[in-house]
């Protein structure tokens, strides 16, 4: 079974907020949760680059955002956490798509329009200010999707439209390229648009945002964050004065924070007219309750940003090994960028039934590092290889599971050899397994 592969990019272009916790990191986390789903996070500072040309507060926000990830829950060995700018596939399979892209359909991006017509009412150019990165900044996020065939892409209403324009894109790439034989390269992602998750207001009651500059930093420290909670909009009655809970920012960032019953029983607080610096101290201590742990791990990761160093490298390292290199090879043969020495080979038939004439072995064998490996062969070619395991036992119980689960399921964490496709590994599989059955 192929699990559903979810993938979520986040621009690192600011500071992590109360609003981007409740409206974004905190679903993600618990979506990542499902066993039934390949997860893919990333760090879009690629993206953030046709935002922020302060070089300084691309790195700082890229460390805020992993650590605050990482401080929230996600975990790095059940989910793909990289960096967007360490998969440089990302920005070549940028321009196989801009090579398909309906500049048209570009002309028609929100985010672009927005541009022109802020400039036509201020009496300039459409162009003015415009740089060609934001003009391409769909066809950058659908490389980001396509490059990793994402099913889903969890978004909010805003970003609908680049779901369908990498859609569109890959369509057309599909069709372009994948005949005669039909093949489709690219898998059409869906949006998942998120209906049911909270958007938070801001200090002054408007959407919490930083364009808005009224957010509360999700690790302020709990001084300022008192303060900033003190600071939230409220209205002029006086304490003993019922108080509507419509409309109340206090309240409804209360609600994203709260259980049911707690709800209810501010609610109950309004009605009986609690005094506006009541409601804001319950309300800094229910915030302050659910942040303090993680504000303590996000401050133990932030201390040591080579380690999130690292584990990024080793993420994205893996990720481009397993996927993003192999696929970007058969891409890249698609589009014609091809070894001349093959130039009049057949190649657009659909392959003959590979006869096996080599031999497939399993293979175990300790590296230098002392750790245990095993991988798959056939004859000179390698299939699959694992990660090092503490153990010859360790490594002969996870061979074990992947002859006997298969490796859709107990498979995550090999590498596939150049240029081999899952379906190969499995074919390979099967086929051990038939021999043995014939053997017994
Ligand atoms: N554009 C997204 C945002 O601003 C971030 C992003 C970049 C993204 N690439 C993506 C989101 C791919 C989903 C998939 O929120």
């Amino acid at each position: 079974m192929t699990r559903t592969r979810v993938l979520t990019g986040i621009t690192t272009s600011g500071t992590p907020h109360l609003g981007n916790y409740v409206g974004a990191i905190r679903p993600a986390v618990a979506a990542s949760r499902d066993p039934g789903t390949e997860s893919f996070y990333f760090l879009a500072d690629y993206h953030a680059l046709i935002k922020v040309q302060d070089p300084a507060r691309v790195q700082r926000s890229t460390l805020e955002i992993a650590a605050a990830w990482l401080a929230c829950g996600l975990d790095p060995d059940k989910v793909w956490f990289y960096r967007q700018s360490d998969v440089p596939e990302t920005t070549e399979l940028t321009w196989l798509l801009a090579c398909v892209a309906g500049k048209g359909l570009l002309n028609r991006a929100h985010a672009y329009k927005a541009a022109n017509d802020r400039n036509v009412a201020a009496g300039e150019d459409p162009d003015a200010g415009v740089t060609a990165g934001l003009y391409m900044y769909p066809v950058l996020m659908a490389a980001d999707i396509l490059l990793f065939n994402a099913h889903k892409v969890p978004v909010g209403r805003d970003q609908v439209q680049h779901i369908e324009m990498a859609r569109d894109f890959a369509q057309r790439f599909n069709h372009l390229y994948g005949q005669p034989a039909g093949r489709e390269y690219f898998v059409l992602p869906e949006a998942a648009i998120e209906e049911q998750v909270a958007t938070l207001p801001g200090l002054d009651g408007r959407k919490m945002s930083k364009s808005y500059d009224n957010t509360i930093p999700l690790f302020a420290p709990a001084k300022e964050l008192r303060k900033l909670v003190f600071s939230i909009v409220t209205d002029s009655r006086e304490p003993g004065e019922p108080k509507p809970v419509e409309g109340s920012a206090l309240f409804e960032i209360f609600q994203a924070f709260a259980s049911a019953e707690e709800t209810a029983g501010m609610r109950q607080a309004y009605a009986e007219g609690i005094a506006w610096g009541d409601a804001k101290q319950k309300l800094f201590e229910r915030i302050e309750s659910e942040v303090a742990p993680l504000r303590e791990r996000y401050e133990a990761l932030v201390a040591h940003p080579r380690r999130i160093e690292e584990q990024l490298r080793e993420g994205a390292r893996r990720l481009r090994e397993r996927h993003a290199t192999p696929f970007l090879a058969q891409l890249r043969d698609a589009v014609g960028l091809r070894d001349l020495g093959t130039v009049g080979a057949p190649r657009d038939a659909a392959p003959a039934p590979r006869q096996r004439t080599t031999v497939l072995a399993f293979k175990q064998y300790r590296e230098a590092d002392g750790r245990f490996h095993f991988k798959l062969v056939e004859g000179e070619r390698v299939l699959l290889l694992s990660p090092g395991f503490e153990s010859p036992r360790d490594a002969g119980q996870r061979l074990a599971a992947l002859r006997r689960d298969g490796f859709q399921a107990a498979g995550s964490d090999l590498f596939l050899g150049d240029g081999v496709d899952p379906a190969d590994v499995q074919a390979a599989l099967d086929a051990l397994r038939a021999a043995e059955d014939a053997k017994a």
